[in-house]
């Protein structure tokens, strides 16, 4: 069923088109002034607003552009008094779907409203066509199509069988830790323990004994035995995260516990079978680390016999469209929305930004936009402005590493960006003339012709 408003303050044009649509698939609400109607859009939601060109209230422009704002993808069909070409154009644009003379032409309307079931049908139906493609690339929930990952996926496959030890490396927020869950659920341990360790989160004393265990009085504080990770872990499998940051003394004893299959807990003789594979994790570059004798060279041959490196989201960006329709259909779920997506010049926008934080920084852009969204599809003002003013910069690759011009031109966007999209204002506030705008966003716009039109056209 189509939503569909009629803005309309006279009840017999009301009547008509209720009569109109009366036996097509749509679902009629109406409005008969600016402030009721933009209510009603609130809470209703329509994909359709009829939007009679005089309105009590305000007019007709801003009614317009007040719904496009709440939700681009809604269908504004404005109803003339009557044709004129310049009226019909200066609708169209500014973002209306159509515009439609008084009196109404049944079988016009009745056309356009049957046009847009069809494109909401299709639409539909390309959206569940994409969740089984999000169902179709993924590999034990890691999501991805692209050769660089279809690559992970294949050496999983044939390392998780046989491992004893496996260092994961990439970038944060490549998916190290999905990955290493992925490895043990796939490998004949998988009914064993997973335990994971981070070799940062403790002081090193601590993070012996929460390793290997301790017996009772192996130091002070240490009143009752402890099983340490690799015990507890027998018969499964030990994630080591951040291994990089594992200082120098317990580097000999993981060194000895994967080489003897035998833990000794700290303080005592006796030793104990510790049978588990390890998957160990960095970000960090560890033969740099064992050039500077920061790591053991032996402990790093050791770990790195199976070594799966994973890329960067920058080498992958063919992955970022099913990333995104992952995403937002995961945060759409948890918050309970209907979003189908995100418009075409936010895609654009996504697909310019560099992404250091990787998968992880996608993730968190992608559930802010879920959350701060009104409508249906995600538009360029639902994402961060650290996105939007480094992704519409020339030669973003670090977002600090930029020159001043393009420093400039980020402080402009982002004081455009506060003050609603208005120039002479931002003029004002930079201390600079408005022509002196104009021409800063003229020339970003020719620099990177889409980049910019995307940022420059969100504020104008
Ligand atoms: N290919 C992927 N498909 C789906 N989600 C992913 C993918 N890669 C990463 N993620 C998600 O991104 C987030 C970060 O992943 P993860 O914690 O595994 O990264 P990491 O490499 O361990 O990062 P760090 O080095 O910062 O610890 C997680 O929420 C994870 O679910
Ligand atoms: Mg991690």
């Amino acid at each position: 069923m189509l939503k569909v408003l009629a803005i309309d303050p006279d009840p017999e044009v009301q009547t008509a088109i209720h009569a109109i649509l009366a036996a097509e698939k749509v679902e009629m609400a109406s409005a008969a002034d600016a402030e009721s109607g933009l209510q009603v859009v609130h809470e209703f939601r329509p994909q359709v607003v009829l939007l009679a060109q005089r309105v009590p209230g305000a007019s007709w422009v801003e009614v317009l552009e007040t719904i496009l704002a709440r939700d681009p993808a809604t269908a504004v069909i404005v109803i003339a008094l009557y044709y004129s070409t310049e009226a019909a154009v200066e609708a169209i644009q500014k973002g209306a779907y159509d515009y439609l003379p008084k009196p109404l032409d049944p079988e016009k309307l009745r056309g356009r409203i049957g046009a847009l079931i069809a494109e909401a049908e299709e639409r539909h139906k390309v959206f569940e066509l994409d969740c089984a493609l999000v169902g179709a690339y993924q590999y034990e929930g890691i999501i991805g199509r692209s050769p660089a990952i279809l690559q992970v996926f294949a050496k999983i496959r044939r390392v998780a069988p046989h491992f004893q030890t496996v260092l994961i490396t990439g970038e944060t927020g490549v998916g190290k830790e999905l990955v290493a869950r992925a490895l043990h659920r796939v490998s004949p341990v998988a009914a064993g323990p997973l335990v994971v360790c981070n070799c940062s989160a403790l002081v090193e004393t601590l993070l012996e004994s929460e390793l290997f265990g301790h017996v009772r009085g192996a130091f002070t504080g240490a009143v009752t035995d402890k099983v340490g990770v690799f015990e507890y872990a027998n018969g499964g499998t030990v994630f080591l995260d951040e291994i990089g940051e594992l200082p120098f003394p317990a580097q000999s004893k993981l060194l000895r516990v994967l080489q003897n299959q035998e833990v000794q807990r700290v303080g005592s003789p006796v030793t104990h079978t510790a049978n588990v594979r390890v998957i160990a994790a960095t970000n960090r570059n560890l033969r740099g680390l064992v050039a500077e004798k920061q790591f053991r060279q032996d402990l790093f041959y050791r770990l790195s016999m199976i070594e799966l490196e994973l890329p960067s989201l920058a080498e992958r960006r063919e992955d970022m469209p099913l990333l995104q329709r992952y995403f937002v259909r995961k945060f759409a779920a948890q918050y309970e929305k209907e979003i189908t997506g995100l418009t075409r010049r936010a895609q654009l926008l996504l697909s310019q930004y560099p992404w250091p934080g990787n998968v992880r920084e996608l993730e968190n852009v992608i559930g802010n936009a879920c959350m701060m969204v009104k409508g249906g599809v995600i538009d360029v003002g639902d994402l961060p402005e650290s996105v939007r003013s480094a992704a519409s910069l020339p030669g973003a690759g670090d977002p600090g590493l930029v020159t001043l011009e393009q420093l400039n031109q980020r402080h402009l966007l982002y004081v455009l960006d506060r003050v609603g999209g208005n120039k002479a204002r931002a003029a004002e506030i930079l201390g600079v003339s408005r022509a002196t705008v104009y021409e800063m966003l003229s020339r970003m716009k020719t620099m990177t012709a889409a980049g910019i039109a995307v940022a420059a056209g969100q504020t104008s």
